[in-house]
């Protein structure tokens, strides 16, 4: 026995939700929930308060431009340090696997001991899984035992040096420290910031008790 047969059921209606509210819209009648009236007109509203902010100026975002920093080293072994780690990080941008961005990017992870350990940004088609530059030199490192680091450089080929992304900033900051992020670009801009400033208020195991 089919629904239609059943006189006394209520009738059910097989059209599908979009199919139905089109038919209602021509009627006049509402046949929206509660909810997506809510989510709706706040949609709307969110769209005219960015308008606005836009138009009064609020809007914050990449309000200053980013400046790269030079350079200054306290001693000329720390300079070649800096410029070969730099090299390193230049040289693993070139196997980066950016099919989907485009952007590649190289990092150099400096040990306690001295050791350089490269990555490249390893991007798949799910996009979200991309695995950043910063975050390969860090977990190839782990993973080979190392645990004392002392600065990392990056590598992009943009007009100023790239910066760690957040993420990446959160799991130098626990695996690395306050180490130093030295920063560079195809073109030679250089620059170099404690993780700390790039980092003011991190979250951390301290935290967790
Ligand atoms: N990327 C990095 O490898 N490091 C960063 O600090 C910023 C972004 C990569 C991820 C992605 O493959 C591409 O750059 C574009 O975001």
């Amino acid at each position: 026995m089919s629904d239609s047969d059943r006189k006394d059921w209520p009738r059910v209606d097989r059209r599908s939700p979009g199919d139905r509210r089109q038919k209602d819209r021509r009627s006049g009648v509402d046949r929206r929930t509660k909810a997506e009236v809510a989510v709706q007109g706040e949609r709307r509203t969110g769209v005219d308060r960015r308008a606005a902010e836009r138009r009064s100026g609020e809007d914050r975002r990449n309000e200053t431009e980013w400046q790269p920093v030079s350079i200054e080293t306290s001693s000329s072994s720390s300079a070649e340090a800096e410029q070969a780690l730099l090299v390193a990080a230049t040289d693993a941008r070139t196997r980066a696997q950016a099919a989907y961005s485009h952007f590649m990017v190289g990092a150099a992870l400096e040990t306690a001991d001295g050791k350089v350990i490269g990555g490249c940004n390893i991007e798949n088609a799910t996009y979200g899984l991309t695995l950043c530059a910063e975050r390969v030199a860090l977990v190839k490192a782990l993973s080979d035992g190392h645990s004392i680091f002392t600065r990392i450089a990056i590598v992009a080929d943009t007009p100023s040096p790239t910066p760690p992304c957040g993420p990446c900033r959160q799991l130098l900051w626990e695996y690395c420290g306050d180490i130093d992020i030295i920063l560079g670009n195809l073109n030679g801009s250089t620059g170099r910031f404690r993780l700390s400033a790039l980092l003011p208020m991190p979250f951390d195991r301290r935290l967790l008790g």
